[in-house]
């Protein structure tokens, strides 16, 4: 379906992982792209992997640094003309547990995490067309208890307060402005966590879908959210998690699954 066709779509951290995932589910949907990472030479393969080499405009720049983020739209709302979808995506995590991560480590993490959306948002709403979509990548982590990365789940949590509060916000201008919250997925993010055997399997383990996810299960609910077929939804938050955050009850189901899938 090309639900995008023509629209001009924002995308940040789309130098990799879900970013980029979603970056190339836009295009295929027809939409025109500005792709913001600090990553240059991954936002070059993504533009490459949309079939957009030439035509993406592709902005090295750091998500905590306003003005240049409000440089980069001006110059992309001259050349795609006014916004009709924004993805919020650039994110970092720091591993570290509540006691030992001083106020240095949360300064970090918020910066990126949710002050950095705060500016990519205060710089599009000028171009941002009516009707038009906000899709904030927030997290599982941003839902449910863990440990090891306080910092991390409590800036999720602020992304989905945001959303909540921003979509009542835009109302008037009829900007949707919605959330997605991904349960655990290989990329750059936890590449190190993921590269252990028995990380692998306890986390397979405890998702309801006995699978840790890919960059591509996400691209689904973020084309749905900035697209037409969701004109009537907004301040909501879609779980793509294989069930980790809903009322499954694991129990023997996942290990059923895994040992129907092992014996067939
Ligand atoms: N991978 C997961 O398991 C998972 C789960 C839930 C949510 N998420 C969220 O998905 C989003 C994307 O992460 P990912 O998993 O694709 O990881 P990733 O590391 O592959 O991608 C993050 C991208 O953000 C960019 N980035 C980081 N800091 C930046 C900054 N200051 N300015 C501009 N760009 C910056 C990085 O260069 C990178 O390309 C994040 O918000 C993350 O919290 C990831």
């Amino acid at each position: 379906m090309k639900d995008l066709m023509g629209k001009h779509a924002v995308v940040t951290g789309a130098g990799s992982g879900l970013g980029r995932a979603i970056a190339c589910g836009l295009a295929a949907s027809g939409a025109r792209l500005t792709l913001l990472d600090l990553d240059a030479d991954g936002l070059a393969g993504t533009a490459r992997l949309a079939d957009q080499a030439a035509a993406a405009i592709q902005a090295s720049v750091d998500v905590t640094d306003a003005a240049a983020i409000g440089q980069a739209l001006i110059r992309a709302t001259e050349i795609h003309g006014p916004i009709g979808v924004v993805i919020n995506c650039a994110g970092i995590i720091v591993r570290q547990g509540f006691v030992e991560s001083d106020a240095a480590v949360w300064r970090k993490v918020f910066d990126v995490n949710v002050i950095g959306y705060v500016n990519v948002l205060q710089g599009a709403l000028p171009f941002m067309e009516e009707g038009a979509s906000v899709v904030q990548v927030a997290s599982s982590s941003g839902h449910r208890g863990g440990h090891g990365y306080a910092s991390y789940s409590a800036s999720k949590g602020a992304v989905l307060a945001l959303t909540r509060h921003l979509a009542g916000e835009l109302v008037p201008r009829q900007i949707r402005v919605n959330s997605i919250s991904p349960g655990p997925a290989v990329t750059g993010l936890n590449r190190d966590v993921f590269a252990s055997a028995d990380a692998v399997r306890s986390i397979s383990d405890a998702v309801p879908l006995g699978r840790i996810g890919a960059p591509e299960d996400v691209v689904g609910a973020a084309i749905f959210l900035a697209g037409p077929q969701s004109r009537y939804v907004t301040g909501i938050d879609i779980p793509v998690d294989g069930g980790l955050t809903s009322q499954i009850r694991l129990g023997t189901t996942a290990s059923a699954y895994l040992a129907f899938r092992a014996e067939t």
